[in-house]
């Protein structure tokens, strides 16, 4: 019999990376599924470092070779990728690449989505916002992406509540728990066969 292919995830990341990691590490050894390319688009992301550990190839892809579809579309057959999980990526993606991966693009956001998100918004800047806000609840979102920022069709969220006290710094620690204990499997649902 054929050994069975493994579907072949790009992890997308544009910092620390700390979910990307997360997600090397979960997958590491998995049956159906590889993370098989982390792409940046910043040469001093820490993720590149992170990648660089667990021996996943890594690239820097500049916001202006994200506008020639032929280098991009060559990067990612060259590659076999199936599908892609933004972890903390902030580009927006191109119409074509979302054309080339239609239900295959996953985004984390640190919000209860609709609520906190936009362009902008991002990392503590996100959870400043809900502080601010004086909002009982956060949470996190996993979503499918589309052609605007913190758009597509909402496919998991989980709640917490906001303590008395709670500081931006705070939110954000336990918001990373959060997005590590669920993103793993929720990529693994949304791309197992
Ligand atoms: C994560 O909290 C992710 O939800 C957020 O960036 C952080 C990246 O952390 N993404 C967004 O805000 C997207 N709008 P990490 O680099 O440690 O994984």
């Amino acid at each position: 019999m054929p050994a069975k292919t493994k579907t072949r995830l790009a992890v997308f990341a544009s910092g620390s990376g700390s979910n990307a990691e997360n997600l090397i590490r979960y997958f590491q050894g998995h049956p159906d599924i590889k993370i098989a390319l982390v792409v940046s688009n910043r040469q001093d992301a820490f993720v590149l470092k992170r990648a660089k550990r667990y021996d996943v190839p890594a690239v820097v892809v500049t916001s202006q070779e994200w506008q020639q579809e032929g280098f991009i579309k060559n990067l990612f057959s060259k590659n076999n990728i199936d599908g892609v999980v933004l972890a903390g990526y902030l580009l927006l993606i191109p119409e074509y690449f979302i054309k080339m991966y239609p239900e295959k693009i996953l985004n984390i956001h640190p919000a209860l989505l609709p609520d906190f998100g936009g362009k902008g918004m991002y990392g503590m800047h996100v959870h400043r916002a809900v502080i601010d806000s004086g909002a009982g609840k956060s949470g996190i979102t996993i979503h499918v992406v589309d052609e605007a920022y913190d758009h597509g069709q909402i496919i998991f969220q989980e709640t917490l509540k906001i303590e008395q006290g709670e500081t931006s710094e705070s939110l954000a620690k336990r918001i990373q728990k959060l997005e590590h204990r669920h993103y793993p499997i929720v990529v693994e649902n949304h791309f197992t066969p």
